[in-house]
């Protein structure tokens, strides 16, 4: 599938699956350097970010434990700049390594709102892992720790993103025309 309609627009193949495993075992090669002997926290931020999670979850060697937050900041194709948390932290964070699982850092209010959030919960360590970065997007100056890719400023669905609400289930990344 070199193409895909989602809706009223039209997004065409961009990233394959294949590309995205090898950006996943990067970055979980990364984490076991750094906390493979402490049992890092990963905190998967829902929903579009399931399917990295899942996948690094399982790309992941070492002692580790997951949870889940849903926040929301996006309308359509863009940022609302307003987040909000639709399902909160459900783990005592105070003195874990907690690793942040993020889809994609767009604008990146949404991961500045979080770090600022979780950093009054006193974790030991705070990291943020995103596969994917649009560096020409940036609104704030937060970087993340261990990222995948970094792609264009064009708005893309599958693996895990959505176009109001569809296109999750895309095992690869489409961008739109
Ligand atoms: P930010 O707050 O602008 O950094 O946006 C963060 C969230 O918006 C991400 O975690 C995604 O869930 C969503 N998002 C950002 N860019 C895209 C995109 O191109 N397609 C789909 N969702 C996106
Ligand atoms: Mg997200």
């Amino acid at each position: 599938m070199s193409q895909v309609k989602i809706q009223d627009k039209v997004f065409e193949k961009f990233i394959g699956n294949d590309q995205i495993d090898l950006a996943v075992e990067k970055i979980a090669r990364e984490i076991t350097r750094d906390f493979g002997d402490s049992t890092p926290l990963f905190l998967c931020v829902l929903k579009g970010s399931f399917m990295f999670a899942a996948d690094l979850f399982k790309a992941y060697e070492g002692p580790c434990q997951i949870s889940f937050i849903q926040l929301s900041s996006y309308k359509g194709t863009t940022s609302t700049q307003e987040v909000k948390t639709l399902i909160g932290l459900s783990e005592d964070i105070k003195d874990r390594d907690v690793i942040i699982l993020e889809d994609i850092i767009d604008t990146g209010i949404t991961i500045a709102h979080l770090l600022q959030d979780l950093k009054t919960y006193q974790p030991r360590n705070l990291k943020v892992a995103s596969l994917l970065v649009k560096p020409a997007a940036a609104k704030t100056p937060v970087q993340a720790d261990y990222v995948g890719m970094e792609i264009p400023n064009d708005f893309i669905v599958g693996y895990g993103l959505d176009y109001d609400g569809f296109g999750r289930n895309l095992k690869d990344i489409y961008k739109i025309i």
